[in-house]
């Protein structure tokens, strides 16, 4: 199981990195807003910590101007992928990408279909959208799985990145689907590492420890 970050932040990023636990980095346009920085700076700058996919998503809408958009970035680092919202236009400019050897990440996926045609056209990955779906009382777990399912059938080479993470479970869902990927923002990464009686063995280990010490007479 792979874990990306979801966040355009430099701080975040590092420290991930640092744990030696992060395998590349999800971005999108609110992401990179929250910044305030030079997006194409922003993207080499993650490349440069990250030697991993680093994904940066076109705006413009229509295919040509996606593809346009894509090249582009993707001459800023051999890491970057291009993240193309799943539309017709979207699909198409996929298509060509992969067809000229340029990764795609298709987002905004929200339905089973919608990653098998992102699948078809080629994508490398497809990034649906867990916490939104469930955001419309609806169950963003179970598409996922389907999507799983449906991609073990047929054995698309597609890997899929659960995206939308907002808490722990749906991580653990995730790895036990054996999807691919997650990415998910810090936070939740954060979280992952907390058990509280990994925090009460440490407190025991450590005041035990310090009875021996003086039980020894190492230290009064
Ligand atoms: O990478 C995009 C996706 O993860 C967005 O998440 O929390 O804005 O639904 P969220």
């Amino acid at each position: 199981m792979k874990i990306f970050l979801d966040t355009a932040n430099l701080e975040e990023i590092k420290r991930g990195v640092e744990w030696g636990i992060v395998d590349g980095v999800t971005t999108n346009p609110t992401l990179i807003s929250k910044e305030k920085a030079p997006f194409k700076e922003r993207i080499k700058e993650i490349c440069e910590l990250v030697k991993g996919p680093v994904s940066a998503e076109v705006t413009a809408l229509d295919w040509e101007g996606m593809v346009r958009e894509a090249e582009e970035l993707a001459k800023l680092d051999e890491h970057v992928v291009i993240k193309i919202p799943l539309t017709k236009d979207g699909v198409r400019a996929i298509k060509v990408l992969s067809e000229k050897g340029i990764k795609t990440n298709a987002t905004l996926v929200f339905s089973p279909m919608q990653a098998v045609l992102a699948a078809k056209a080629g994508a490398t990955y497809v990034s649906p959208f867990i916490g939104r779906v469930d955001d419309v009382s609806s169950d963003g777990l179970k598409m996922l799985e389907e999507i799983a399912v449906i991609f073990a059938n047929y054995a698309f080479e597609t890997e899929i990145i659960a995206a939308s993470i907002r808490h722990p479970m749906h991580v653990v869902e995730a790895a036990l689907m054996g999807v691919d990927i997650v990415t998910m923002p810090f936070a939740v990464l954060e979280k992952l590492f907390k058990h509280p009686l990994t925090d009460i063995g440490i407190e025991r280990f450590m005041k035990d420890w310090e009875e021996y010490r003086k039980a020894i007479g190492e230290v009064k």
